[in-house]
């Protein structure tokens, strides 16, 4: 690689895409990153049509196969819009933007039993050929290969960005399923990232359930609710919350089936202010079992608009400090889009996992992600999209 091409690389626009868990829109964002700081020069998010947002809900272990593959192209295509609609927005060229990392939409997870499996979404050979920009995706896979768990993929961002030598620091992704990165301030001490639990897929789900609406805007009817401690109890009795980390799950366990199994009879704006409380009590345990020091919580993903939640956390974490990773320069709503970006740069400059920073227990060295090259130059593209 000359030093021009690998300055590019270090120092260029990346792009991240992806559609999380809660499949409410495409998230994209365009950062370059330097020292440890991330610049984010544009965002952007295409919330997804209700009877695509269903299609992907009914997605599940015995869906055919033709509906996973007609929903890998055509979400394909819709990031591939995003994509354009993003650069657009940004005022960048094709050429200013060095990758695209897509880390798509995850269809299937299973981390075990053996042989571990995850099926991400979003055919990246026709984001790379919409766009004209080479795009890096299959973040998971190699991960599991080497022995981890596949999820959640952005700690490795958020201790390239939010790890501070001297402070005891967490970090918390409220999107359909919570994950949380424990980042010690010892440089000695391994960081570990696990999936809480559920968030906000349940949250959405029972109020689409009960009221028809995609979510809980503001947590507002959950803060008129009260929690019933019965059925918390019994949610909190799944093996899951007690397994240790590193685990990793989804909605293929947490939905409405998993709510239904559990549900005592009730009032269901206090089933969604209980459901607050199992986010909330997941999340608690998970700190006082790894990380009892920890002196700041960054909160980041959609969940962070919560306000039932957020109070309810601040309450549960006592001291900790609970801050938006907004504060440490990085929009709450875009860390994991951003990430994605910073996974493709890694990805092209050819960095593994770090010993000792890797969340997910993948062997030191795995470089994660695969390349879809951009059409030779020459080829119709277009931006007109
Ligand atoms: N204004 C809001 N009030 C309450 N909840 C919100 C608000 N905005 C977003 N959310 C929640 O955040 C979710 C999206 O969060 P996101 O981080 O994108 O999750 P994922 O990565 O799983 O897609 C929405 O489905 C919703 O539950
Ligand atoms: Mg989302």
């Amino acid at each position: 690689m000359s030093t021009a091409h690998l300055q590019k690389l270090d120092t260029g626009y990346y792009m991240g895409l992806l559609c999380g868990t809660s499949a409410d829109a495409v998230h994209g964002a365009i950062a370059c990153f330097a020292g440890h700081t991330t610049e984010l020069v544009g965002s952007l998010h295409l919330p997804l049509e209700e009877p695509l947002r269903q299609s992907m809900y009914a997605l599940g272990e015995a869906a055919a196969l033709r509906a996973y593959a007609r929903l890998d192209a055509s979400l394909g295509d819709l990031f591939a819009s995003t994509a354009l609609q993003l650069l657009r927005c940004s005022g960048l060229q094709h050429d200013d933007i060095v990758a695209i990392g897509s880390l798509g939409y995850t269809a299937w997870h299973r981390p075990r039993p053996t042989p571990p499996f995850s099926l991400q979404i979003a055919d990246p050979n026709r984001i790379a050929w919409r766009t004209g920009i080479t795009t890096v995706a299959d973040f998971r896979r190699m991960d599991q290969a080497a022995g981890g768990e596949g999820a959640p993929i952005t700690p490795a961002y958020h201790v390239w960005q939010f790890r501070k030598p001297g402070l005891h620091r967490a970090v918390l992704n409220l999107g359909g399923i919570a994950n949380l990165t424990l980042l010690p301030g010892t440089e000695q001490t391994s960081v570990i990232g696990l999936d809480t639990g559920p968030a906000n897929v349940l949250l959405d789900t029972w109020i689409r359930h009960s009221r028809g609406l995609p979510m809980d805007e503001n947590g507002d009817w959950a803060a008129g609710g009260h929690p019933i401690p019965a059925l918390l109890e019994r949610l909190l009795q799944d093996e899951y919350f007690d397994a240790a980390a590193p685990k990793s799950t989804g909605p293929e366990r947490f939905n409405m089936d998993w709510l239904q199994q559990r549900l005592i009879p009730g009032d269901a704006a206090d089933v969604q202010a209980t459901l607050v409380q199992l986010t909330v009590e997941t999340v608690g345990r998970a700190l006082q079992q790894y990380a009892p020091d920890c002196q700041e919580l960054l909160l980041c993903g959609g969940g962070v608009h919560n306000a039932a939640v957020v109070q309810a956390l601040s309450q549960r974490i006592g001291k900790t400090r609970l801050v938006s990773t907004a504060h440490y320069g990085v929009d709450p709503d875009y860390v994991e889009a951003v990430a994605c970006a910073w996974l493709a740069r890694r990805r092209l400059l050819e960095h593994g996992c770090d010993p000792g920073t890797l969340a997910t227990a993948a062997t030191p060295g795995a470089v994660l992600g695969a390349v879809y090259h951009r059409p030779q130059q020459g080829s119709t593209v277009s931006a007109s999209d």
